[in-house]
C-alpha cells in the first residue's frame, strides 16, 4: 500500500461507521475519513456517545479518531481529497446493475477518471466489529480492463493489512453485486424454513430446537441460521429479497421470484401466527388487555428496529386493541413512536392510547396478562419470574417469540408458556387457532 492513502466514505451509518473505523484500525498510515450531510450525527461520532451501538465498536474508534480516522460534514472536501471514495466504491446491499448507473453519472460529469468497484459488506449488526476483524470473506468485484483490475488490486491491498489473501475474492461486478443478494436471500430462505418447520413442530408435538439441532449436523447443511423466531427483521434481508424478485420478474423469470418471494410470505406469515397465539391464548380477545412486549430491536445487541417482527406485533395488538407496555434495553423511545405512527398510520396521541414505553422489564409486567418476547436480549434470562408473576394478572402468561426463556421453570411457577416451535402447553387455548 501507498503511505498516504486517503480514503472518504460517504455514509456514516451501521455500515460506514463500524467498517471504517475497522480500517483506520488496521491500516495506521491510511488516513479514514467519513463524511455525512447530517449534523446531528456528525457530532455524534465525534463525541463520547457515539450514533449507533455496536459492542466494540467505541472502543476502536476513540484509538484511531482524530488520528487516522475522521468525522466531517464536509462531504466535497471529503471526496476532493480521497484516492478511494466507499459508496463510490459501493458498500452497502445494493440492486445490481448500480456500478454501471454510477459509472455513467460520473463518466457523464466529465473530467476526473474513476473506476467503479463492488464491494459488498456482509456484517452483522451486534457483531458488526468481530465479523469486519475475521470475516469469511471480502468480496471486491471490478471491471475486466486494466484500470479496473488496477483498481481491484489497490482495494485487496488495504484489506490484506489483515484479511488472508485467500479470503479477499475477486471477480466481475455483477457476480459480485449479485453475490450479496443471493447471501442474504439464502440466509433469509433458512431463517423461514425453520419457521415453516416450527409451525409443523407445534402441529405435530415435535421440539425445533431438536429437530434443528439434528438437522443441521449434517455437515452439508451446518447448524447455523435455524433458530426458529417470531420472524426475521432487519434493513437487509426483505429488501435484498423483494431487489431479487424484482430482478427476476423483469428478467422474465415469474417462477424464481415467485420461489424467492414465499421467503418473506412465510415471514409474514411467522408474525401472524405468533400474535395469533396470543390472542388465542387470552382466550380469543386482547382487548383492554396489558400485553408486555420484552424487546423492539430486530434481534439483541443492537438498538436497530428496522423491520423489526416486534413492530408487526405491535401493530396487530393495537389493532385488537390491546394495551402493550414496551420494554427494550436499547431501543430509543423516539424511534419507537416512529415506527409505530408509520406502522398503524395513527398519531402519536393516537397509539399512546394502547402503548406505553417502560424502562425495565418489571415495570412492564406490571399488571400485565401476558409476556411476551420479541427480541432475544440477554438480561431477558436472568429476569426474576416469581417476583413478575406477584404483580401479573393471573393466569399469568408467557409468550416467547425466541425460545429463550426457561419453559420448564416457568411452568413450574405457575405460567402457562407458548414458545415458538415447541410442544403446546396443555393448559393453552388453542381454539381458532
Ligand atoms: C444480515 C446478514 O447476516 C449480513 O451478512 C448482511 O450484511 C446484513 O444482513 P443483520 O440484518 O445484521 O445481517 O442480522 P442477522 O444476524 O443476519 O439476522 C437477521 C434477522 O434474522 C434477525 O431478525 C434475526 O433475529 C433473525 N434470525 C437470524 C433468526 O430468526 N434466526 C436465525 O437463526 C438467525
Amino acid at each position: 500500500v501507498q503511505t498516504g492513502l486517503r480514503i472518504c466514505c460517504i455514509g456514516a451509518g451501521y455500515v460506514g461507521g463500524p467498517t471504517m473505523a475497522m480500517m483506520a484500525l488496521k491500516c495506521p498510515e491510511v488516513t479514514v475519513t467519513i463524511v455525512d450531510i447530517s449534523v446531528p450525527r456528525i457530532a455524534a461520532w465525534n463525541s463520547d456517545e457515539l450514533p449507533i451501538y455496536e459492542p466494540g465498536l467505541d472502543k476502536v474508534v476513540k484509538a484511531c479518531r482524530g488520528k487516522n480516522l475522521f468525522f466531517s460534514t464536509d462531504v466535497d472536501q471529503g471526496i476532493r481529497d480521497a484516492d478511494i471514495i466507499f459508496v463510490v466504491v459501493e458498500k452497502s446491499t445494493v440492486p445490481i446493475k448500480t456500478a454501471e448507473a454510477i459509472s455513467a453519472v460520473l463518466h457523464g460529469a466529465g473530467k476526473t477518471r474513476f473506476d467503479v468497484l463492488s464491494n459488498p459488506e456482509f456484517l452483522a449488526e451486534g457483531t458488526a466489529m468481530t465479523d469486519l476483524d475475521n470475516p469469511d470473506r471480502v468480496l471486491i468485484g471490478g471491471n475486466m480492463n486494466e484500470s479496473g483490475q488496477a483498481a481491484v488490486a489497490k482495494l485487496a491491498d488495504v484489506y490484506a493489512h489483515w484479511v488472508p489473501r485467500e479470503r479477499i475474492l475477486t471477480t466481475n461486478v455483477w457476480s459480485s453485486e449479485l453475490s450479496k443478494l443471493v447471501a442474504n436471500s439464502f440466509l433469509a430462505q433458512r431463517v423461514s424454513s425453520i419457521n415453516a418447520v416450527s409451525a409443523i413442530c407445534e402441529a405435530s408435538g415435535a421440539d425445533v430446537d431438536e429437530v434443528a439441532r439434528a438437522v443441521g449436523m449434517d455437515s452439508r447443511i451446518g447448524p447455523k441460521f435455524l433458530k426458529a423466531s417470531v420472524g426475521f427483521g432487519g434493513s437487509c434481508f426483505q429488501k435484498d429479497i423483494l431487489n431479487l424478485v424484482y430482478l427476476c420478474q423483469s428478467m422474465g423469470l415469474p417462477d424464481v421470484a415467485e420461489y424467492f418471494h414465499s421467503v418473506v410470505t412465510m415471514n409474514d406469515r411467522q408474525k401472524e401466527r405468533f400474535v395469533s397465539r396470543i390472542i388465542h391464548g387470552l382466550f380469543n380477545t386482547v382487548t383492554g388487555k396489558r400485553i408486555a412486549l420484552l424487546g423492539f430491536a430486530f434481534k439483541k445487541d443492537t438498538g436497530d428496529t428496522r423491520e423489526s417482527a416486534a413492530i408487526e406485533i405491535c401493530r396487530r395488538l393495537i389493532e385488537e386493541r390491546a394495551s402493550v407496555c414496551i420494554y427494550d434495553p436499547k431501543v430509543e423511545a423516539n424511534q419507537i413512536w416512529m415506527d409505530l405512527t408509520a406502522a398503524t398510520r395513527l398519531d402519536r396521541t393516537e397509539v399512546e392510547k394502547y402503548v406505553t414505553l417502560c424502562d425495565s422489564a418489571y415495570e412492564a409486567a406490571a399488571g400485565a396478562h401476558a409476556l411476551a418476547v420479541a427480541t432475544e436480549w440477554d438480561e431477558f434470562k436472568g429476569l426474576d419470574f416469581a417476583k413478575i408473576q406477584d404483580g401479573m394478572v393471573k393466569p399469568c402468561f408467557v409468550f416467547d417469540g425466541r425460545n429463550v426463556l426457561d419453559h420448564a421453570a416457568l411452568r413450574k411457577l405457575g405460567y402457562i408458556v407458548y414458545a415458538i416451535g415447541k410442544p403446546l402447553d396443555p393448559k393453552l387455548n388453542t381454539n381458532f387457532c
